[in-house]
């Protein structure tokens, strides 16, 4: 495995939508690298989530993971070729940050609960529903294939700060978890 380089905001990449993973691109070494060099950067990087787009590979394909204790943890999911379907519910603001954006954070608002129907990293179908912060991530995540950037899903950039700040200030002012970068 290898750490990748993680391109920062105004890399074209992360405008661009993302291309589906092609059926026969799954079977090959070089997919399989690629998808243990993004769980390596993301563990490394210490983000919760990581998108193909910001290793630079235009491809539909994102990884999430958060340690926690006992409820609070999410296991390590890999998403291929995913399709986000919002459940009823209104809309939960809390912090993001990205890896993409470094030190910045914000409020966004998501979905409340979505159905992930997804490839595993074999090419295995699967369909889950997540809530709460798994939620936050998934949506994250999958905004990054159609060049969506969490700045963009802010309501408002009144609740834009650095991290510094954020720490200092606002921690725990929209009760958040999202600590860390996606
Ligand atoms: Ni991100």
């Amino acid at each position: 495995m290898a750490l990748r380089e993680i391109v920062r905001m105004g890399h074209p990449v992360l405008r661009a939508p993302a291309e589906p993973v092609p059926a026969s691109a799954m079977r090959s070494p070089a997919f399989a690298r690629l998808v243990d060099d993004m769980i390596e950067t993301m563990r490394e990087a210490d983000g919760v989530g990581l998108a193909a787009p910001q290793v630079g590979i235009g491809w539909r394909l994102f990884v999430y993971e958060a340690a926690g204790t006992g409820s609070d943890a999410i296991p390590l999911r890999v998403a291929v070729n995913p399709v986000l379907e919002p459940e009823p519910g209104d809309p939960v603001e809390d912090w993001e940050g990205c890896l993409s954006i470094p030190d910045l954070r914000g409020l966004v608002p998501r979905h409340p609960a979505v159905r992930l129907r997804a490839l595993d990293r074999h090419g295995e179908p699967y369909e889950r529903r997540v809530e709460g912060f798994e939620a936050r991530i998934a949506q994250h995540e999958n905004d990054h294939l159609d060049g969506v950037l969490f700045l963009d899903r802010m309501t408002s950039l009144r609740s834009l700060a650095f991290l510094e700040e954020w720490h200092r200030f606002l921690v725990g002012a929209a009760g958040g978890r999202a600590e860390r970068p996606e």
